[in-house]
């Protein structure tokens, strides 16, 4: 069902005590809000994050996971992992992974088939690069993003999935999409999912903007029709500007 997300990517930041002191000022400070407000932090504190928010309204995400139910994967993680410490939201695709790690579509489309083989809830990111955009194919590659990673799962599938649309050229950079940039692909890919699926799973999913959204332009953002929230790397790392962001939405 479509709702309000706000999801903190750490990414590869943050030990234990510091992951800690964050998840304590972010509790102490998380304001009252109908958003879903998600953290992810790195796999060896996902456990105890999780237990620490165990009665939190503060929900915890992995920020990758492996396809195979278990084996010879040496340094990966499975989805029965994950679940076993009461994670059960898993963020596919990022730029990052597929970057630097070599993720292919067929890659991410054996993982979201994984999880949601597991009953997980994927958020799926998908975006261009900046030559892509320069070159005028954004929409282009955000459609085949979406058809290689999601488009071979039944309707039903739908329900799980939460979409991240993030910009390459806006990740880390400090440059965001403009709200118009954001909410014209945003519109562009539920018109993608009505043409590959229908009108009420298009309006259904939630699909959350991300790439430098801060405190000072979430406001904006979020107001577009079509953005339902954000998923926030470097600005999740500070309670007060991870707040000032829910408090946007
Ligand atoms: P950023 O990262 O907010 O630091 O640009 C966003 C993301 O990678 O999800």
């Amino acid at each position: 069902m479509r709702s309000k997300i706000v999801a903190g990517n750490w990414k590869m930041n943050k030990n234990l005590n510091e992951t800690k002191a964050l998840l304590e000022e972010l509790s102490g400070k998380l304001p009252k809000t109908e958003a879903e407000v998600i953290v992810a932090p790195t796999f060896v504190n996902l456990a105890d994050t999780a237990r620490t928010l165990e009665s939190s309204e503060i929900k915890v995400a992995a920020q990758n996971m492996h396809f195979a139910k278990s084996g010879a994967y040496t340094g990966e993680i499975s989805a029965d992992m994950l679940l076993n410490i009461n994670v059960d939201t898993v963020i596919i695709g990022h730029s990052e992974r597929r970057a630097y790690f070599g993720e292919t579509d067929d890659l991410l489309a054996k993982k979201v088939k994984a999880a949601l083989e597991n009953n997980m809830r994927v958020i799926f990111c998908f975006g261009e690069e900046l030559e892509e955009r320069k070159a005028g194919n954004h929409f282009k590659v955000v459609e085949s993003q979406l058809k290689n990673g999601l488009f071979d799962l039944p309707a039903d599938a739908w329900q799980h999935i939460v979409l991240a649309y993030e910009p390459v050229w806006a990740i880390g950079t400090g440059e965001t999409a403009s709200p118009e940039q954001a909410q014209e692909m945003h519109a562009f890919i539920r018109k993608t999912i009505t043409e590959a699926y229908n009108t009420s799973i298009a309006d259904e999913v939630s699909i959350l903007y991300g790439g430098s959204v801060k405190p000072s332009n979430a406001n904006e953002i979020f107001s577009k029709p079509d953005v339902d929230g954000g998923l926030i790397g470097g600005a999740a790392l500070k309670a007060d500007d991870f707040v000032a962001i829910i408090e946007a939405i």
